[in-house]
């Protein structure tokens, strides 16, 4: 499983670009330092994709950590284009793809990506198309693992009969479970899940009732749900993101703490609490 490869914080990228997602950060020397110190704070897999600017994150990543520790896995994607701001469309022509791969290599100067994932399946485009570049180029050396992101579960049964799926991406938190199918399967099927958006993009960690239960724990709102993510699947790595080190060093310390299933139980009750969690069940 590339889980032990992984480790179970790593570290998303997305936000270290411009508003939207698109072009640079308004402070581009905050991200570069971001990624330098979620590296020395212990961080081993960091998650990308070509269409975070597009094509900023993985410059930044090869600014801030070329030539790069040994084991640090750098996770990228391709399949998405961009057509502005919060703009994105999949494109899974097998041509396109290849041509993401190679740029992907060449922003991020490595020879090889330690697992590469189909952004988004195009509907548009046979799934054994879309697939059948990456496991080509898989067998060229170019690609180590091969994942699949936002996907159904008759998606993922499809491309687990092309190719073996190392890793899932799917949305998914404490707030947001709409992937537990998913995730049950992976862990049956030996899948590392990639939940995106483990702090539900920021708004878990201004819960009022998980902010309360943190002082009693003397912890963290993030760093409780974070925990919580751990202990609810063996098969989980998180890559929360962040612009800001100390909160990096925050979310990687919730692997340190340990949770009792009453403990579990109690953070799921503080995030269900209806009074003072504005947010919950919304997109
Ligand atoms: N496959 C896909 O389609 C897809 C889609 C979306 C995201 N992703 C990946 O998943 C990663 C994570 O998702 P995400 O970044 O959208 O959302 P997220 O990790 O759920 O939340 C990020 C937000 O939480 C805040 N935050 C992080 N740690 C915090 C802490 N300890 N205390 C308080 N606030 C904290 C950050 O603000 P600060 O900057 O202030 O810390 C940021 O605004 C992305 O970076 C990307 O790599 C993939």
């Amino acid at each position: 499983m590339i889980l032990k490869t992984l480790g179970r914080i790593g570290f998303g990228s997305m936000q270290l670009t411009g508003s939207g997602h698109w072009g640079a950060a308004d402070d581009p020397e905050n991200s570069i330092r971001v990624l330098r110190d979620a590296v020395s704070a212990g961080v081993r897999h960091i998650d990308t994709a070509d269409a975070y600017g597009p094509f900023t994150a993985e410059k930044y990543i090869r600014k801030a950590l070329h030539p790069y520790p040994d084991d640090l896995l750098i996770a990228t994607k391709g399949g998405l284009t961009r057509q502005g701001p919060n703009k994105w469309a999949p494109c899974g022509r097998p041509e396109y793809l290849r041509q993401c791969v190679e740029m992907s290599l060449r922003r991020l100067q490595i020879d090889r990506i330690g697992l590469y994932y189909l952004h988004r399946i195009d509907p548009a485009v046979p799934v054994a198309d879309q697939l059948g570049v990456l496991s080509d180029m898989q067998t060229e050396g170019k690609i180590g693992h091969i994942g699949v992101s936002k996907v159904n579960a008759e998606q993922l049964r499809v491309a687990s009969r092309l190719v073996t799926v190392a890793a899932v991406q799917n949305k998914y938190s404490i707030a947001d479970r709409h992937s537990e199918n998913i995730l049950r399967h992976c862990e049956s099927n030996d899948i590392t899940f990639v939940p995106y958006a483990p702090l539900a993009t920021g708004a878990l960690t201004s819960s009022r009732a998980l902010g309360k239960l943190a002082v009693r724990y003397g912890t963290t709102p993030a760093q409780l749900v974070l925990a919580w993510l751990l202990h609810h699947s063996h098969a989980i790595a998180a890559i929360p993101g962040s612009r800001c080190s100390a909160h990096i060093y925050e979310n990687i310390a919730a692997i340190d703490l340990s949770l009792t299933r009453d403990d579990s139980a109690a953070i799921d009750a503080a995030v269900s609490s209806p009074t003072s969690i504005g947010w919950a069940g919304q997109e």
